[in-house]
């Protein structure tokens, strides 16, 4: 018996795989058991309603897919008084995602949703913010710290950041939402990018550009991931191209104590749960008891020329 159990981010998860929000609604339940899952994140929730971006919202790439759904949402309140109910009955916590374009904003919200039945924040600070010309907050350390430090004082749930991989910063970005008081980083929403239609001619997506997720992205995300973990104290969890067992445990390896996974549901609705299983073969095939001890556990060459190493990071 491997025990599966995992601190992050001020929760104590019963195994470490999540969903990434927006990946993930109350209905997957009609085809796997939700209870079986670490913890459940939301889609992104906003303070008002909002309609989302033009259609079509989703195009299929080659080893990911795009998407520029724009946060459709029905509202804080709606969320709050339909949904909160049904995730609750699942019975794991319940991380709640957020996001709001003006630093205010973002704390009402935050302070709104703080509320029985919700373990934890995550704040999606990866969308485009009014006060810095349309920028995500995650894009630059100032703005990242800015509305953390905002973003604390309006919760005393334990509070994770997503961060955005198209910030040069990353490290700089992670280090600014430590010090604004995130209990956690999640590593990473979507990378910019786009695709045509030879037929028509057109932009695939409705919104010319989107986001890309899938296979595509890991191993860039997998380097974010473990640049964040030696760069901060507190725990990364890692996002980002993860379909199989093997994905989770080379984020795990790096030093992820969970993980999330997005696309590959879409593909095949038990994705989760195959992680979750494959990673206590893993720990039963090289007798790991506490799912714990491979956090980390990745053997680094040493590297005896500092140049060199500062080049390829
Ligand atoms: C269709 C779709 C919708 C998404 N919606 C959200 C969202 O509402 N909030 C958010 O923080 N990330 C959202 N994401 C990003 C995912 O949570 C995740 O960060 C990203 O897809 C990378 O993980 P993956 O490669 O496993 O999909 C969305 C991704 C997709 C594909």
């Amino acid at each position: 018996m491997v025990d599966l159990s995992i601190d992050c981010g001020g929760l104590r998860l019963a195994n470490p795989v999540m969903p990434a929000a927006g990946t993930f609604g109350h209905e997957l339940g009609q085809a796997i058991p939700l209870s079986r899952l670490g913890a459940l994140v939301t889609k992104t929730i906003t303070p008002g309603k909002r309609l989302g971006n033009p259609t079509p919202r989703v195009a299929e790439d080659a080893s990911g897919m795009l998407n520029s759904i724009g946060i459709p949402s029905k509202g804080a309140e709606h969320f709050i008084a339909e949904a909160i109910p049904l995730y609750a009955a699942i019975g794991v916590p319940l991380v709640v995602s957020l996001s709001a374009d003006t630093v205010p904003g973002f704390a009402d919200l935050c302070r709104a949703v703080s509320i029985p039945g919700i373990a934890a924040v995550e704040v999606n600070i990866s969308c485009p913010n009014i006060e810095d010309d349309g920028r995500a907050f995650a894009m630059r350390p100032e703005t990242t710290l800015r509305v953390m430090e905002a973003l604390r004082a309006a919760t005393d749930l334990p509070l994770w950041a997503k961060l955005t991989p198209n910030t040069g910063e990353i490290r700089e970005v992670a280090r600014a939402a430590e010090d604004g008081g995130a209990d956690a980083l999640v590593v990473a929403n979507t990378i910019l990018a786009m695709s045509v239609d030879l037929a028509s001619r057109r932009p695939t997506l409705g919104n010319v550009m989107g986001g890309l997720s899938g296979p595509a992205v890991k191993p860039i995300i997998l380097r974010m991931a473990y640049q964040c973990v030696r760069s901060v104290d507190i725990p990364v969890i890692g996002c980002g191209g993860i379909a199989t067992a093997d994905d989770a445990l080379e984020y795990m390896l790096v030093g992820c104590p969970a993980v999330q996974v997005g696309t590959a549901t879409f593909l095949h609705p038990g994705a989760m749960l195959d992680v979750i299983d494959g990673i206590e073969r893993y720990c039963e095939a090289h007798g790991v008891l506490s799912v714990g001890e491979i956090v980390g556990g990745l053997r680094e060459p040493v590297i005896s020329d500092g140049a060199a190493w500062e080049a390829s990071t």
